[in-house]
C-alpha cells in the first residue's frame, strides 16, 4: 500500500508544479480587451447561477412596491452610479463601457426587466466576480439597493420624473462623497 500512496502523492505534487509553471508564463489569460475563453465563461455562469439560486432573496420582497419617489430616486442613484457603464435611455457606450472583457449591457436597449427581483438585488449588492460590476452592499443602504432593483425591472414602464433623469441624466445631481474607507487591516498611518 504504501509505494501506491507515495506514487499518488508523486503524482499530484508533479501536476502542482507544472500548474504553477504554466501560470507563471501567463497562461492564464491577464487582459481585459479579450473576449472570455470558453472555459473561463462556462466556469463564471455556471458558479453565478448556482450561487444567485442559493443566495438570491425571495419574495415578498422588501421596501416596495415603490412610489414615484423611489423610482426617481433610483434614477439618480442609477446615473451617479451605474450609467457610466450600464448607459442611459438614450446615450451610446462610454469608453470605459468599451473596454471589458465581458460587455456592460446597455440596460436601454437589453433590460433586466425579466429577471425576478431578487436575482437583480443579488448582482447590485454583490457584484459579479471575473467582470467588471461592482458590489454596491457595502456603499448603497439596503434601502437604495431596493430602489434600484424596481428601478431595473420597471425600466420600461418608469413615472414621469423617473423616465426623465433616465433620459436625462443631468437632471441628476451629483453624488454626495462617501466617507473615506477605513484602513486596510494592518495598514499603518502616515
Ligand atoms: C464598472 C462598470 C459597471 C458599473 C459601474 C456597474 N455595472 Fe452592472 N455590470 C457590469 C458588467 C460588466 C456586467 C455584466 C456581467 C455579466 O455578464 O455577468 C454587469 C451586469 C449587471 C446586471 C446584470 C445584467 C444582465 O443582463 O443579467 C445588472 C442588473 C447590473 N449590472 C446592475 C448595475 C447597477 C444597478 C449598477 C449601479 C448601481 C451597476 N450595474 C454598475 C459593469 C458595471
Amino acid at each position: 500500500m504504501r509505494p501506491f500512496l507515495l506514487g499518488v502523492f508523486v503524482a499530484l505534487a508533479a501536476i502542482a508544479i507544472v500548474a504553477l509553471g504554466i501560470i507563471q508564463t501567463g497562461a492564464v489569460p491577464a487582459r481585459q480587451d479579450v473576449p472570455l475563453g470558453n472555459l473561463e465563461k462556462w466556469m463564471a455562469r455556471t458558479s453565478l447561477k448556482a450561487t444567485i439560486e442559493r443566495e438570491a432573496p425571495q419574495p415578498p420582497y422588501p421596501y416596495g412596491p415603490p412610489s414615484g419617489r423611489d423610482y426617481a430616486a433610483a434614477a439618480v442613484l442609477y446615473v451617479q452610479n451605474c450609467a457610466v457603464c450600464h448607459g442611459t435611455a438614450k446615450g451610446t457606450p462610454t469608453a470605459i463601457a468599451r473596454g471589458f472583457s465581458v460587455r456592460a449591457p446597455q440596460l436601454g436597449k437589453h433590460g433586466v426587466e425579466d429577471d425576478p427581483e431578487g436575482e437583480t438585488y443579488w448582482k447590485i449588492a454583490h457584484g459579479i466576480r471575473m467582470t467588471a460590476m461592482p458590489s454596491f452592499g457595502q456603499t448603497l443602504d439596503p434601502r437604495a439597493l431596493w430602489q434600484l432593483t424596481y428601478f431595473m425591472k420597471h425600466m420600461d414602464a418608469l413615472p414621469p420624473r423617473a423616465q426623465a433623469i433616465w433620459e436625462n441624466p443631468k437632471l441628476a445631481p451629483p453624488p454626495t462623497p462617501l466617507p473615506a474607507p477605513s484602513p486596510p487591516a494592518g495598514a499603518r498611518a502616515g
